[in-house]
């Protein structure tokens, strides 16, 4: 049967949701997942080959004991047998936040030509990338190693990637998919925003302002304690606000994975009437973007089969945040 074979950039809780997924959902039968086969591949399907990561308490362990290592902290639903994927030290760069002293010790001495001889030895066709928000340079030295390996490239996270015209060209330029930028969630708060967002303005409600703030206490939100780190996820979450809106984000240590959300759009109706909504909604973080990340993977390896290559327009729209 043929695989999608898979590897992850950044052990953390994402990860940990997807990979307990894969095996919750091996059967394809579960409640919760948005398609049990898409592009023609089930997830049974999904093998993971190849898992990096810089934090020194998860480097050499499996990935299925990875996932359990603190910091991370998201929710336990299904148990992982041994994977056999141990996880190799990566590309540090910039790839640990200011907030995360103390909760990691970095390690990440790799060189891209490492990162790519891995992938081509553990047979990788499509890399995921849950690199913490801010990282940038990190990303970028992973797409230009998976471009070296011949993988197709998933970014899952804030970094401009899909939405730059260069890695665009590169990825074309190598007949190799791209997916980008930023997991949408099946159910978050980005995902709730936008639909009451488009159902008032399609009633002809004009928007004057708004605000999602946001309160977690997972290592994401500690990276977006960094105003620096949070101006990259602010730009992929008001992509397509289409109002004025304020988004703050703050680090609550006892939410754990938990992630509370505050939402309010107010505006003018009919001959200019006031109106105000506001929401509250509580989610756990990670499991809501997993599904989506196993749509993208097996997307990109549907192209590959197909010898397309560039930016996945359409895949990208659907699955992420901002293209
Ligand atoms: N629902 C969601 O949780 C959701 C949705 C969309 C996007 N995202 C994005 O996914 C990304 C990952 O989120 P998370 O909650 O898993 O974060 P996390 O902080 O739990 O995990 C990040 C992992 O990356 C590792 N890491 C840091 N620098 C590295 C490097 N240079 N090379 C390899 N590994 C490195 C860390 O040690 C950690 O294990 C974030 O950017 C987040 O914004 C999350």
């Amino acid at each position: 049967m043929t695989s999608v074979n898979v590897a992850v950039i950044g052990v953390g809780n994402c990860v940990s949701s997807l990979v307990q997924g894969v095996e919750h959902y091996r059967d394809g039968k579960a409640p919760g997942l948005p398609n049990p086969v898409c592009a023609g591949y089930a997830i049974s399907q999904v093998r993971f080959t190849a898992a990096f990561d810089v934090g020194a308490a998860k480097l050499g362990l499996d990935l299925s004991e990875a996932i359990w290592t603190p910091p991370n902290n998201s929710r336990r639903f299904a148990g992982v047998p041994r994977l056999g994927v141990p996880v190799v030290e990566g590309i540090l760069a910039d790839g640990v936040g200011p907030g995360s002293a103390g909760l990691i010790d970095p390690r990440g001495g790799a060189t891209p030509g490492e990162v790519a001889a891995h992938l081509r030895a553990t047979g990788t066709h499509v890399v995921l990338n849950f690199l913490p928000t801010g990282a940038q340079r990190a990303t970028e030295l992973y797409a230009g190693a998976a471009i070296e390996a011949g993988c197709a490239f998933v970014n899952c996270m804030p970094a401009v990637l899909a939405r730059s015209p260069e890695w665009r060209d590169r990825f074309a330029g190598a007949g190799l998919p791209l997916v980008g930028d930023d997991l949408k969630s099946s159910f978050g708060a980005t995902l709730v925003h936008r639909a009451l967002v488009d159902a008032l303005t399609g009633s002809g409600v004009r928007l004057t302002e708004g605000y999602q703030l946001l309160g977690g206490g997972n290592m994401d939100f500690v990276n977006l304690e960094d105003p620096a780190r949070m101006k990259s996820k602010k730009a992929t979450k008001t992509t397509g606000a289409g109002t004025s809106t304020h988004v703050g984000a703050q680090y609550v240590p006892f939410m754990d994975d938990r992630k509370i959300a505050f939402i309010r759009l107010q505006g003018e109706g009919f001959g200019g009437s006031p109106l105000e909504l506001e929401l509250r909604m509580v989610v756990e973080d990670s499991p809501s973007a997993a599904g989506n990340a196993l749509d993208a993977a097996r997307h990109a390896k549907a192209a590959m089969d197909q010898g397309v290559g560039g930016l996945l327009t359409e895949v990208s729209g659907a699955l992420m945040k901002a293209v």
